[in-house]
């Protein structure tokens, strides 16, 4: 009698088609808060709730309708309804603001926004094999975001302030110490080369992106601190890279090529690093089986984005090293799903 009350009381799991359609839906609680990223929502909630008809009047919005997507959106804990028609920020909504550490602001405009119209057109990747992105928007995404400002710059934002755990988590895990100069392969804004150099006091670093990246490199730089350790450089690393470092470093650089351009990446660094030079690449590592990982469905983005884009596992990078004359030492998982991959010059 008691076990049968106890598991009448237990909540029964979900049906499978109701589960099915929590999933099928996502895209409703996804757009719901890039919307209320886009309109900065949460910076205008950071010093105490708010009506929804102030919220609206700052947003350029209708109260009735924001409220609708407050609602809803408080239902998943990402506001709280503290009273008829108020919102306050949960943890989860204080992360989208612009002015915290780890902001993921930049990164859900980034989703919602190009890449979000991508994954509408996911058949045309399946039936073609290549990328959603170009073929709505016409060209590759690196030209895409050059060549329209607005995004290019919540691209570089996101870059820059979607991965601060990660940055931690590199700088934690993985020992730079017997390492001089260092060169950041597709750095982006330098914020990542900057939390290395701040944590390791007489490391050297290059950061090398696109001139119209770096053109924005500087300023960051020069906030965190280590602008004479540091040294800015554009250009494309289809040609060449930095010489003469003893270490290069690529961040989810190589998840956006196919393995003949990476290849050619790798090789140029190769070619311009000092003997006995290490090759350091942070990417999330697809795990085997079914083991979940965001890398895989990361992996189905950057096949979407990028023409051959894709994420890899361990034995995926040890033959792509090899075949560019490196040969993997180990490999480094951290707590923030990216690993630290290590390879030597051969
Ligand atoms: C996915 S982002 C990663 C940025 C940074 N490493 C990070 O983890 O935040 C890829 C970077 O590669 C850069 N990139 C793309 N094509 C490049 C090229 N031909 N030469 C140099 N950098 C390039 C982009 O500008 C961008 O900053």
């Amino acid at each position: 009698m008691q076990l049968q009350q106890e598991k009448t009381t237990t909540p029964p799991s979900m049906p499978p088609e109701m589960a099915m359609l929590q999933m099928t839906s996502g895209y409703w609680i996804s757009q719901s808060i890039y919307s209320a990223a886009k309109l900065g929502i949460p910076d205008l909630l950071k010093d105490g709730p708010k009506s929804c008809e102030d919220l609206a009047a700052a947003t350029g919005t209708k109260a009735r309708a924001l409220y609708r997507v407050m609602r809803a959106l408080a239902q998943v804990g990402v506001f709280a309804e503290v009273q008829e028609g108020c919102f306050t920020l949960t943890p989860l909504s204080d992360c989208l603001r612009s002015d915290v550490p780890g902001s993921v602001r930049a990164i859900t405009i980034l989703f919602g926004e190009e890449q979000y119209k991508a994954w509408g057109d996911i058949l045309y990747t399946l039936r073609t094999g290549e990328s959603s992105f170009e073929h709505k928007f016409g060209m590759p995404v690196f030209q895409y975001y050059s060549q329209n400002p607005e995004s290019g710059k919540v691209f570089n934002e996101a870059m820059t302030s979607g991965s601060d755990a990660e940055k931690a988590e590199v700088v934690k895990c993985y020992d730079f110490s017997t390492i001089h100069k260092l060169v950041d392969v597709g750095g982006g804004q330098g914020s990542f080369i900057a939390s290395i150099l701040k944590a390791n006091l007489t490391l050297q670093g290059v950061l090398f992106d696109l001139p119209s990246v770096v053109a924005g490199a500087q300023a960051v730089i020069s906030a965190e601190g280590v602008a004479e350790r540091c040294e800015i450089v554009g250009g494309s690393f289809y040609e060449s890279v930095p010489s003469s470092a003893d270490a290069y470093i690529l961040k989810h650089v190589l998840h956006d090529w196919d393995d003949e351009t990476s290849l050619s990446i790798l090789k140029n660094c190769h070619r311009a690093m000092a003997e006995n030079g290490k090759l350091l690449v942070v990417e999330q590592v697809v795990p085997p089986g079914n083991e979940p990982a965001l890398a895989k469905f990361m992996d189905v983005n950057m096949m979407m984005l990028h023409p051959g884009g894709c994420e890899r596992t361990e034995a995926e990078y040890r033959a792509l090293f090899e075949a560019a004359g490196f040969q993997l030492t180990k490999t480094i998982p951290t707590q923030a799903m990216v690993s630290v991959i290590e390879a030597v010059r051969v």
